[in-house]
């Protein structure tokens, strides 16, 4: 009946997944729209926690159906790996409720040793990616230059368009990077059969989740990394390859605008960077180091640990107007608990004159003004009722509610589906 989307408001690691799973209770479908396995996303029920790259984090209850829709890319390798994960953890059908959208690109071998070649070569200008070919992937997709999900299941036109693909790319890779010219054969060889083992899945996925959704049914749409990585919004070129907000969620679906009804951007109570790019509020030294380890701050997918500092309003105001969310969900809050003051960044300055939003470049001249905050010195992750909150807590709560005008209508107080507030 109706979509509901989620997705990051700063550099990722918001604690996008916990929602997901928390809202999939009463959700039929979740759809994952863009990105691919660059995204890390942490669940914990019962003491069990869950890390998912590609497959959609609402995959733990029974009987959601979960999508990978046209905008995201799929790395054969990690898809299947993905697979063995969840039938070693037990989780029941889960090949079966997936479905993946004919339309979405593949990452290749190629993809991948091309983001790692180019890494090397940028050396000390290097975006400090996940090393998953997303770059590459999605720079072959807009160049016409990729290979999609409908293409691998035609032994017939999959050698076509491989041909068509390694004449340039086997150059690319030989003169330009210096690396070994790529087996067309074998490549071929395990396209098919990777094609032959997903074929049941496979589905025209917009004309699927349209007609879900006219039959009432409803979906939850789950973003990957967040809106500082975003290709246009974000801090670019220190971004990923797509689109992570609201609009792609329309583009990467193939869903009907008209059916999304809530954005909910998810805020974690301070912010995380993983890889390199501009952090105006970045805590560096010991305070830096404190937040990682009371926030254990270590990256899901390549254990990278994550960069820390103060939540940003700027950023935040940025990621309410380009996604335009109805909501927020604050995330971790209970990571604050030792802290005798904790800050906001309220607003960036340059030569005295404040910036009237997040800028385009510039970042490192940026004086930030902050505001300090009374911390609340209590263990709030057994609080499940706003009005148990200690009130310093609830203060800095409503302070970020005013600094940006959208309701926090969700608090995560700890990783568990059951650390949840709702205002
Ligand atoms: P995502 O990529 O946005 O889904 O976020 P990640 O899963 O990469 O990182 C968030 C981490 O914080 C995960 O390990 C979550 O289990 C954890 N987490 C989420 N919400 C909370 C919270 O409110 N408190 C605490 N202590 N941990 C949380
Ligand atoms: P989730 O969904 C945090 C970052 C990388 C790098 C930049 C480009 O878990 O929030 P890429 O491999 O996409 O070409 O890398 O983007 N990045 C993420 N950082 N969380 C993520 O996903 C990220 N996905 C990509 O660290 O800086
Ligand atoms: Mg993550």
């Amino acid at each position: 009946m109706s979509a509901k989307l989620i997705l990051g408001t700063q550099w990722g690691d918001e604690g996008k997944a916990k929602f997901i799973d928390y809202f999939s209770k009463s959700i039929d479908v979740i759809v994952r729209y863009q990105g691919g396995a660059n995204a890390g996303h942490t669940v914990k029920v019962d003491n069990e926690s869950y890390v998912f790259h590609l497959i959609p984090s609402g995959i733990l209850y029974p009987d959601t159906i979960c999508v990978l829709g046209n905008g995201v890319v799929i790395d054969p390798i990690s898809f299947l790996d993905e697979i063995t994960y969840l039938e070693e953890k037990n989780i029941p059908n889960a090949k079966e409720r997936i479905i993946i959208s004919d339309l979405a690109h593949i990452v290749l071998p190629i993809h991948i040793s091309l983001d790692k070649a180019s890494e090397e070569m940028a050396a000390k200008n290097k975006i400090g990616t996940t090393l998953r070919g997303i770059g590459a992937c999605y720079g072959d997709k807009v160049t016409r230059a990729g290979l999609r999900i409908a293409d691998i299941l035609d032994e017939k036109v999959a050698a076509e368009r491989l041909d068509n693909i390694l004449e340039i790319k086997n150059i690319t890779l030989t003169k330009v990077y210096g690396l070994p010219e790529v087996s067309r054969d074998a490549l071929l060889e395990n396209l098919v059969s990777f094609g032959n083992k997903i074929r049941p899945l496979v589905k025209n996925t917009s004309l699927y989740l349209n007609n879900a959704l006219s039959n009432g049914k409803n979906i939850l749409l789950e973003g990957a990394q967040g809106t500082g990585l975003d290709i246009d919004f974000g801090t670019y070129p220190y971004v990923t390859s797509t689109n992570t907000t609201t609009g792609a969620s329309i583009s990467g679906s193939g869903i009907s605008f008209s059916y999304l009804k809530e954005v909910i951007g998810i805020c974690k109570a301070y912010i995380t960077r993983v890889g390199e790019g501009p952090f105006p509020t970045e805590l560096h030294g010991k305070e830096g180091d404190t937040l990682q380890r009371l926030g254990n701050e270590f990256g899901a997918t390549t254990g990278r640990p994550r960069r820390c500092g103060w939540l940003d309003i700027e950023l935040l105001k940025h990621a309410v107007r380009v996604n335009g969310l109805t909501s927020l969900a604050l995330t971790k809050i209970d990571i604050f608990s030792e802290y005798d003051e904790v800050k906001i960044a309220k607003s960036y300055y340059k030569n005295k004159e404040r910036l009237e939003a997040f800028p385009a470049l510039g970042y490192e001249d940026i004086e930030v003004e902050y505001e300090t905050l009374k911390g609340w010195k209590k263990d709030i992750r057994n609080v499940r009722n706003l009005v148990d909150l200690p009130s310093e807590c609830r203060a800095y709560i409503d302070r970020i509610t005013e600094l940006v005008d959208v309701p926090i209508k969700f608090i995560s107080v700890g990783p568990g589906r059951e650390d949840t507030i709702v205002v």
